[in-house]
């Protein structure tokens, strides 16, 4: 495909989330080409599954640079060099400044596990049984200055289960976040969203008009 869109992939670990990107890329007419995955942290898994796919990598150390914008700059010049049109954090464990996520703003994606605003930060899946709500999920969203905000692309439910530990439910979650970040590239590379007033505008894609119910007890 001539006009696939170029994607640099920021990870700091396993890369699970990296590698159904990668999966996607991979299937003909799928609308991104991963140019280039970029590590915080040296041997990480996720570099390995970018180099099983032949996809060039880099390890920029943020423990190399003084500060957080001289490390981000050494990641622009990166993506720059690899003409790299979208950025997707994938498990990238960094807090990004205002300098990086202002060069990319529009065009830098990140993946949360829970449906935000919900639950913003770590430890999600804890939070959520401990809150007692019914259902998870996880977010794919613009990324602004605030951290786990930012324009919602798409999202996924799953239901929280009684005896659910937070590991269980993360392995529900992540299951669902390898569907919906390959799906939320696409529809960005194909340019069917629009941030408009804060919030991302869809157009030419159908939506779910399904309820959920978490338990399903019947009032018999
Ligand atoms: C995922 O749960 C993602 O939502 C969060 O960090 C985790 C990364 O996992 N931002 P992986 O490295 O993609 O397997």
């Amino acid at each position: 495909m001539a006009d696939r869109k170029r994607v640099g992939v920021l990870i700091s670990g396993r890369g699970s989330n990296l590698q159904a990107l990668i999966d996607a890329h991979a299937q003909p007419g799928y609308p991104a080409e991963i140019v280039r995955v970029i590590s915080n942290v040296p041997d990480v898994f996720g570099l390995e599954r970018a180099k099983a796919a032949g996809i060039p990598t880099a390890v920029v150390s943020h423990k190399d640079f003084p500060d957080r914008e001289s490390f981000e700059r050494a990641i622009n010049a990166q993506l720059e060099a690899d003409g790299a049109e979208l950025v997707c954090l994938a498990g990238f464990m960094r807090v990004l400044t205002d300098y990086f996520v202002s060069s990319w703003n529009g065009r830098l994606l990140n993946i949360h596990p829970s449906l935000l605003p919900l639950f913003k930060g770590l430890h999600t899946h804890e939070r959520a049984i401990q809150e007692g709500v019914r259902f998870a999920g996880c977010t794919v969203h613009f990324v602004v200055p605030e951290m786990d905000s930012g324009p919602i692309i798409a999202q996924a439910v799953v239901p929280i289960l009684p005896d659910d530990t937070p590991d269980l439910l993360a392995a529900r979650v992540l299951e669902q976040e390898h569907v919906v970040y390959p799906l939320a590239l696409a529809l960005v590379c194909e340019g069917k969203t629009r941030i408009e007033h804060g919030t991302v505008r869809l157009s030419g894609v159908k939506t779910v008009m399904q309820a959920l119910v978490n338990p399903q007890a019947s009032l018999a």
